[in-house]
Formats: C-alpha cells, structure tokens, sequence
C-alpha cells in the first residue's frame, strides 16, 4: 500500500479506536470470568488514562509483558487480540461481555455465529486477569484489561499507539442475540456493514479504516 495512503488510513482508524473506547460502559460491578475469577468493581465511572496509577501501578506493565509474551508465541494472537476487542465494543459496549460464559438468566455471546469457533485470546486476557488479581486483588476492570491488551498488540505487531482511557466497569450480563445481530458476520452484504457499523455511530468511512485492520489473507 502507498505510504501516504496507509498514514493516513491509521489516523482514520485511531480515531475511531479513540470513540470506541469512549463509548466504554459503565455497567455494574464485577462478574465471573472464565476461570472464576472475579473481575473488578471500578468505583469511579470516570475515565482517565492514569487510572490504575496509584491503586495498581504494574497494571499496564503486567498486561505489556503478557501480551508480548503471547505474541511471541503465536503472532497471530496479535490479531486475535484486537479483533477480540471489537468483539466485545460492538455489543453492550467495551466492558468485558464478550468473556462471559453462558449462565441460567442468560446465553452468552461465546456462542454466537460471528464469535463461535474462531474468537481467540480468551486465556491470554484469563492470564493477565490472574496475574492482577494475584497483583492487586479486585481493582483492574476485564474491560479494561481488553482495552489495553488490543492496545499493546497492535503496537508490538508495529501499528500505531493511541491513548487508552482506563476506568471501565464490567458487564455482569450478555447477549448471545445481541452479538448475532450487531456482529458483522461472514454472509453480510455491503447493506448489511454499513447498517451495522451505523448502528454503533461509525460512518462508511469509518468502517473502511477500521476493516483495514482485517487481515489481507484468506478474506
Ligand atoms: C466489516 C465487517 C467485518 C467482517 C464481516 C469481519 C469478519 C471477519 C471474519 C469472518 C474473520 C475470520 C475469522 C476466522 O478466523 O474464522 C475475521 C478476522 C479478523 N477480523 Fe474481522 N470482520 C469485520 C471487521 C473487522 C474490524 C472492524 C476489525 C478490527 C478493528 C477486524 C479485525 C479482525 C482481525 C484482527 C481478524 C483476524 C483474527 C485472528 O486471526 O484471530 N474485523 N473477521
């Protein structure tokens, strides 16, 4: 791709990035994650870029060093990572929902067509939520850890950097309907993408950038 045209579609994207993550949730407090532990209750609904500062300083150094230990292992995990991310932004918002297993009161959206068999990265975000919890028990957010993980990745793999607002509160609930109907999937046609990107105030321009971030083989 031309060097001008790749800029300037990673400033597109960044932005974009930047309003996804502003649209982060602020849902209630913590819920079970896939290895029973407990996602964090983030007190203050304000989101701010040193917010672990002072309650769990080696928060973003502990989620960098596991993230780019996994890369190292697999580099595809770096594109799993992000597209993780967009998985869990695009229904209810960024706060960690896309984790959740299926309980009685709801079907989670593991599940759901656009995420079943080929959503990846689930132990890689298991590990840094045990790693903080062993850190500093009950204080960084599985949103959060997502959000600075999809972060980390892009730029290990050499894609840009962007500020990550930290503060997100986690789902306690998901949707498996939600996630089928808001997920752009394999069969949806162009109607279909700009229709779904629309919903969640992304433009076609917008949808472009951001599908640039879609691997080139394969589809
Ligand atoms: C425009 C609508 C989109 C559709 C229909 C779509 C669909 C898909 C499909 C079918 C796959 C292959 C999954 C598999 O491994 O079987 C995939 C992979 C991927 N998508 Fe998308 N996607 C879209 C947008 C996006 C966006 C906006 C992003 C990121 C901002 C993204 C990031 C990725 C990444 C990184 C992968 C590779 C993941 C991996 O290798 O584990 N996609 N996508």
């Amino acid at each position: 791709m031309h060097r001008g045209g790749l800029s300037q579609s990673r400033k597109v994207s960044l932005e974009i990035l930047r309003s996804l993550m502003a649209r982060a949730s602020t849902r209630l407090p913590p819920f079970l994650l896939l290895l029973a532990a407990t996602c964090a209750a983030v007190a203050n609904a304000q989101l701010s870029e040193n917010y672990y500062g002072s309650s769990c300083p080696a928060a973003l150094l502990t989620i960098r060093t596991t993230v780019a230990t996994a890369v190292l292992l697999d580099r595809r995990m770096g594109a799993s990572l992000l597209r993780l991310y967009f998985h869990d932004c695009f229904v209810q918002g960024c706060d960690a929902s896309v984790l959740l297993d299926d309980t009685p009161s709801f079907t989670g959206e593991k599940g759901a067509g656009p995420n079943a068999g080929s959503l990846r990265g689930f132990e890689v975000i298991d590990r840094i939520k045990l790693l903080l919890e062993l850190i500093c028990p009950g204080t960084v957010s599985c949103a959060d850890i997502l959000a600075v993980a999809a972060h980390d990745a892009v730029v290990h793999l050499g894609g840009p950097s962007w500020t990550v607002l930290l503060g997100r509160r986690d789902a306690t609930t998901a949707s498996a309907s939600l996630a089928n109907s808001d997920l752009p999937g394999p069969n949806s046609n162009l109607n279909d993408l700009l229709a779904a990107f629309s919903k969640k105030g992304l433009s076609s321009t917008d949808m472009v950038a951001l599908s640039g971030k879609m691997p080139t083989d394969g589809h």
